[in-house]
């Protein structure tokens, strides 16, 4: 048994920016808008060209560009507070993961009060908030399409992973032009982000046909992909890197994720590492962990990306996808555990407590303890 529902309005294409304030007024969105974005998006102009399109389309925007990579509660709570002083009637977040997450929240907070962790931890319940487009700029987060919002809990620094129907956008219009100035490391991280969403989206406990429909589209752009919006940036690239990035959050946003978002969001706690860089590090170690359990699904996944033929046994296409990912990963400059700043072995019992505390565990193929992430930690940080 499985459900599915996805109410998101979706544009797509080169240029779809240009067309932002038809979308808004097709979709019903009133003219006073928080526009949730962050500094650098600022810096590098693109807020600005947002903001002055929506003014002469007759919208109201006020600018809220206070986001930064694993965005905490104080952040949501100044935005709704912005929100409400601009007597707002929606969201329009512009960037990563952090500004669409950052968004969700925000409309939450401005419409059914409380904090992040009041939902997140379960003592308030879930209710409409405002609507909320969502204008992604880096080809990774699916945040665009999916239910959910991470924030960092204040104080303790942990992961809150607010999770409902209702927080996910009613409008995702994506621009692959708006992915093109990305540098090079953040074009990786972010990409192989996306890549771990379709893989845990598809293979995880409680995943059903449809996720896996998206997702072996998703594996087939983004493997091919990747490497060369990295090496060289061309427009076909970024394209098939924000539609991959897209049909993977379609994926995994009505699955789960599992272990290495966990593991990928102990790292983000303890020592910031921003997201898509976590788990590009916990990727392989994790899967090797897993294998004994999900030779058959990865075997799907290696023929998805095509590292494998059907006619490839389970076993030999799991280890093809293991070759294959190492390659991969290391054409992309991704770093080893050990090589992350503030990574030490005298951390490992937090972080696997904290992997283990996460709400995506239960979702791992294999069953993990305490015990089982540290091992995932030994065998990251002595590759
Ligand atoms: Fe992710």
């Amino acid at each position: 048994m499985f459900t599915y529902s996805i109410q998101t309005h979706i544009a797509f294409g080169d240029g779809a920016t240009h067309h932002l304030p038809e979308h808004l007024v097709a979709q019903g969105f009133g003219r006073r808008l928080l526009l949730v974005t962050d500094p650098g998006l600022v810096q590098a102009g693109v807020a600005e060209r947002i903001a002055d399109l929506l003014t002469r389309s007759g919208f109201v925007p006020r600018m809220f560009a206070e986001v930064r990579p694993n965005p905490d509660e104080a952040v949501c709570l100044a935005g709704r507070d912005a929100f409400l002083e601009h007597r707002a009637d929606g969201v329009v977040a512009v960037g990563g993961g952090s500004s669409l997450d950052a968004g969700k929240a925000i409309a939450l907070l401005a419409r059914q009060g409380g904090t992040p962790s009041d939902y997140a931890l379960g003592r308030r319940p879930y209710g409409p908030p405002a609507p909320v487009c969502a204008v992604p700029t880096t080809a990774g987060t699916g945040s665009e399409v999916t239910r959910s919002a991470v924030i960092t809990e204040q104080g303790t620094h942990r992961k809150l992973t607010l999770k409902h129907e209702v927080l996910r956008p009613p409008l995702a219009v994506c621009d692959p032009a708006l992915t093109a100035s990305l540098p090079p490391s953040v074009t990786a991280h972010t990409g192989v982000d996306a890549l771990v969403h379709a893989i845990e989206g598809a293979t995880c406990k409680g995943a059903h046909p449809i996720a896996r429909a998206y997702a072996r589209e998703a594996l087939g752009l983004i493997y091919p992909a990747l490497p060369r919006a990295v090496h060289a940036g061309d427009p076909a690239a970024r394209r098939d890197m924000l539609l991959g990035s897209l049909l993977a959050g379609l994926a995994f946003g009505s699955t789960d994720v599992a272990s290495v978002h966990c593991l990928a969001e102990a790292l983000g706690s303890l020592y910031d590492t921003p997201h898509g860089l976590a788990n590009a590090v916990m990727l392989l170690p994790t899967l090797r962990y897993n294998r004994p359990y999900a030779a058959e699904a990865y075997a799907w996944v290696a023929r998805a990306m095509g590292l494998a033929r059907e006619e490839d046994g389970d076993e030999g296409a799991a280890e093809a996808l293991l070759e294959g990912l190492r390659t991969w990963l290391d054409d992309l400059g991704i770093p080893k555990l050990r090589d992350l700043p503030g990574a030490k072995p005298s951390d490992f019992d937090q972080l696997a407590t904290l992997a283990y505390e996460n709400t995506s565990t239960p979702s791992n193929p294999r069953p993990m303890d305490v015990r089982d992430y540290r091992a995932v930690l030994e065998l990251a940080y002595a590759d």
